[in-house]
């Protein structure tokens, strides 16, 4: 089956999956603290906390202070990995749980819930791959990303984690989409912090990425034995028309959604911007080549998430979308296209895993002998699953889903594929549970288990069951 074929409605065969993984492969799920953990009140806030707290932010009025109750449930969730037979789990240490504040010392609350769930994950044996910052900036540090102080913060709770914590992570990945929080968060405010700084929120993405050259260094000088990586959410861009317009604004798109994150972590500078679109980019002008050097850091692996292509054209758009994105975009001189020929995930995302491929041959193209080791460390599709009366949940869509993709990936990299060369090394379901999706609140189920929220009660879906039947069948 062509990867982009329309799911069939028939269950794709584990066996056959099983048998084109590679021996070595990793593949686990992924979570991140503020959408599983709960528990927020006992610890510091984060901006998170705090935008939730405010009417209208959230699409279902939810907020982070129960969502999956993973501080309390831990131990059941880590049994279900352990059923899955999943290799490996990357989860998130919650900054304001360890570091109230973002500053001073680990608190031993914090440190305590993070050494159980590492005891319970190395009693199952799945490696933990941990995320340093997925979104959940302390509150206290005010204006966030915007000032330079933040990353100098992150750096340092980088260095105490990585001190305290040494021992029991096999993958340390210091950011967790860099890109996401600034566009989302900074640019357009349907995210936390809600800024809506359009091209003024471009210090962001300097700032996040110095954070995470200071945080690479604090993690090597606590010599920590674990891989130090980043993870970037990459899509490729195209132009809706062979117009010069938009052809630009695609260019445009491509660079501050993906290569203005990626070229100075793995090449030490800045993309080149075209001259028509330099006066966008001031605010990145000016930025210091020792900076550069701090974010150019030695990586052991890079971190790749995907979901999907992204169509771009001139001109303001007047779209409306299930998280906003669309109205947010309305300054902005370029607006996303919708791609038609692709069937949809519950968030309207197009189903295209053909283009996965493309983003991990784009990755060799551009960074080449620059470009480490690559996890997929995301990737997966909200649908609205329903419980059948016998309690069961049938999810065919999710299953082709993940079907499609994960063999798009080994495709693409396999000898003569389209990504031959990038060095592969494993794949993350996104995500283990049903969660809150941010802004979209509880409207977007992306788990292999799903969730009720009135009662946390966890049930395996099918897709559950047919991810079991292919890690069981692998060639070891
Ligand atoms: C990614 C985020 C992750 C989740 C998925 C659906 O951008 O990293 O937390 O929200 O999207």
């Amino acid at each position: 089956m062509s990867p982009d074929t329309v799911p069939s409605p028939k269950k794709p065969d584990p066996n056959s999956l099983a048998h084109s993984i590679p021996p070595g492969f990793v593949i686990g799920t992924a979570t991140a603290a503020a959408q599983i953990e709960g528990a927020s009140t006992a610890a510091g806030r984060s901006v998170w906390d705090d935008l939730s707290a405010q009417p209208g932010r959230i699409i279902d009025g939810s907020d982070t202070s129960v969502t999956c109750d993973h501080y309390s449930r831990y131990a059941e969730d880590v049994a279900l990995m352990s059923t899955l037979g999943a290799d490996a789990y990357r989860f998130s240490f919650a900054w304001p749980r360890l570091q109230p504040g973002g500053s001073g010392a680990l608190d031993p609350a914090g440190i305590d819930f993070y050494d159980r769930m590492l005891d319970e994950l190395a009693e199952h044996a799945i490696s933990p791959f941990a995320t340093l910052y997925h979104w959940d900036t302390p509150a206290e540090l005010e204006v966030g990303w915007l000032d330079r102080d933040t990353a100098l913060r992150f750096g340092e709770f980088a260095g105490l984690v990585g001190e305290r914590f040494a021992d029991r992570v096999d993958a340390w990945i210091t950011l967790n989409e860099p890109a996401t929080v600034t566009l989302n968060g900074y640019a357009l405010g349907i995210h936390a912090p809600g800024e809506t700084l359009l091209f003024d929120a471009l210090p962001t993405v300097h700032h996040q990425l110095l954070g995470h050259g200071l945080a690479a260094q604090a993690l090597r000088a606590a010599s920590v034995p674990g891989r130090i990586g980043i993870t970037n959410v990459h899509s490729p861009v195209h132009a809706a028309t062979d117009s010069p317009e938009d052809a630009a604004m695609a260019q445009l798109f491509d660079i501050v959604h993906n290569r203005v994150f990626a070229d100075p972590v793995l090449l030490g500078s800045y993309p080149d911007v075209p001259d028509e679109l330099a006066p966008l980019f001031g605010a990145l002008g000016g930025a210091d080549s020792r900076d550069l050097d701090t974010i150019c850091q030695p990586l052991d692996f890079y971190g790749l998430n995907y979901y999907m292509p992204t169509r771009v054209a001139a001109g303001a758009g007047t779209g409306a979308s299930p998280d906003g994105t669309a109205e947010a975009m309305t300054g902005l001189p370029f607006h996303l296209v919708d791609i038609d020929e692709y069937p949809r995930t519950g968030f309207g995302w197009p189903i295209a895993p053909k283009h996965l491929g493309t983003a991990l041959a784009e990755m060799r193209d551009r960074y080449g002998a620059a470009l480490p080791p690559v996890y997929i460390t995301e990737n997966g599709a909200s649908f609205a699953d329903e419980v059948a009366p016998n309690g069961t949940i049938n999810d065919p869509e999710r299953i082709a889903y993940l079907d499609a993709h994960l063999r798009a990936a080994l495709d693409a990299v396999a000898p003569g594929g389209a990504a031959d060369g990038v060095d592969l090394r494993g794949y993350f379901a996104w995500s283990l549970l049903d969660n809150w999706e941010w802004a979209a609140g509880f409207t977007q189920r992306f788990g292999l288990v799903h969730v009720d929220f009135d009662t946390l009660e966890r049930t395996p879906k099918a897709s559950f069951e047919w991810l079991r039947q292919v890690l069981a069948a692998r060639q070891r």
